[in-house]
């Protein structure tokens, strides 16, 4: 038993007060979690995309004020009512993507899209429907943020929405699985299974796609096509498995065709395997669906498009045998596969440390956001303890 079980605490948190806004790094009440509820002590927490967008207000299901942060890694201080799953002290991964192992969903076999909390956290609330999270300052309730609200050095999740791992495995590291790395290497392994010497793009090669790269690496892909609008991906996406760099800036056309498409398609002998769409455009998810052999080839989409947007191609394609997919979270079930994935971390066989180009204080969170605007950004780590 921990010395604050029951009691509320009192600790420093980033709070996204409005759109645009910069995060606000002050004291908030964090209440103990009540049934089926577990508190978290939170350690590191990597900063990703949707967290900006989020915060830029573009999201139309961002609520404020509230407590961003979904990539986190901490140890359980307490836990309410009826959780067997973890114990205190138990070193944890959260999870934006719960598992509750019961549902139609978990229990189909088919998805990872479990829906035991899906309602309550697209409403920044508790399954409870209420709070856990205070102003110290304005008294104010905060809202909840994908289920985990990981930028506060204590959280309340569920007891679904988080996984004990190995507690020998670095924080700094397995907090990068909770989102990123999980849901690029997972698209390509499990959602698309890349098939041992097929030819495969990957469109974007920030941490998402750099993992998916990773991921037709270990399933021995034979051509693996990185394409980015940034010259200095190159070099990134090589180092993570990419035996080709395309930059679709540099190609130009005149009759109206798609440059890339040809371009591709000429360099694999009628169009790729697998193709991954890791930047969010949706004009981009229809290039790498028309990059896409005839007869077999398969598109996944893992970036997540602006409100509103739409994907468009003429149906033809898809009556030729190509195949347009997407991909949650790598298609990863959190609680059953996420400890599997830590103790390769630990033998060597699943690299981490390669995708951290910065780590912050906490105090500079601000900073870290910044840091992301930069190309040079793969992941930004906010060490919650400082
Ligand atoms: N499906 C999921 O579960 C899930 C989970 C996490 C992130 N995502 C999404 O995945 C996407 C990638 O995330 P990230 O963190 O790697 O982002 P990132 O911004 O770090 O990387 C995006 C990369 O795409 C490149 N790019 C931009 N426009 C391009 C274009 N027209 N053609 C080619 N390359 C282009 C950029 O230069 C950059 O290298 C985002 O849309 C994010 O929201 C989805
Ligand atoms: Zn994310
Ligand atoms: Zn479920």
């Amino acid at each position: 038993m921990s010395s604050t079980e029951g009691e509320t605490i009192t600790c420093k948190a980033a709070v996204a007060w409005g759109p645009g806004e910069p995060l606000k790094l002050e004291d908030v009440r964090v209440s103990p979690p009540r049934a089926g509820e577990v508190r978290v002590h939170i350690m590191f927490n990597g900063l990703c995309h949707t967290d900006v967008y989020t915060l830029s207000g573009k999201d139309p299901e961002g609520l404020f004020p509230s407590i961003l942060g979904h990539e986190g890694a901490g140890v359980v201080e307490s836990i309410g009512e009826g959780v067997t799953n973890v114990k205190v002290g138990d070193h944890v991964v959260l999870l934006y993507t719960a598992e509750c192992g019961k549902c139609k969903f978990c229990l189909s076999g088919k998805t990872n899209l479990c829906q035991a909390v899906r309602a309550t956290q697209g409403k920044g609330v508790m399954p409870d429907n209420t709070r856990r999270f205070e102003s110290v300052r304005t008294n104010e309730p905060l809202y909840h943020f994908m289920g985990t609200s990981s930028l506060s050095q204590y959280t309340v999740v569920s007891q679904y929405s988080l996984v004990t791992v190995n507690p020998k495995a670095p924080m700094n590291r397995t907090c990068l699985l909770g989102c990123g790395v999980t849901t690029g290497y997972g698209a390509a392994v499990y959602t698309a299974k890349v098939e041992p010497k097929s030819t495969v793009a990957v469109f974007g090669c920030g941490c998402v796609g750099l993992a998916v790269i990773r991921g037709a690496k270990e399933r021995e892909a034979a051509k693996i096509i990185a394409v980015d609008t940034n010259d200095e991906k190159k070099s990134w996406a090589t180092k993570f498995g990419a035996t080709d760099f395309v930059n679709p800036s540099s190609l130009s056309t005149n009759d109206g065709s798609n440059a890339v498409v040809d371009k591709l398609v000429e360099m694999t002998d009628g169009g790729l395997d697998y193709t991954f769409d890791c930047t969010g455009n949706v004009h981009v998810m229809r290039t790498a669906l028309e990059a896409c052999h005839k007869g077999w080839g398969v598109s996944t989409v893992i970036g997540v498009a602006a409100a509103g947007q739409e994907i468009a191609t003429r149906p033809f394609q898809l009556v030729t045998g190509r195949k347009w997919q997407g991909s949650a979270f790598g298609g990863v079930k959190g609680r059953t596969q996420l400890p599997g994935i830590v103790d390769r971390y630990m033998q060597g066989t699943f690299p981490l440390d390669d995708y951290i180009t910065q780590t912050v204080s906490l105090e500079d969170v601000n900073k870290g956001l910044e840091y992301m605007k930069d190309g040079q950004c793969i992941r930004c780590i906010v060490d919650m303890t400082k």
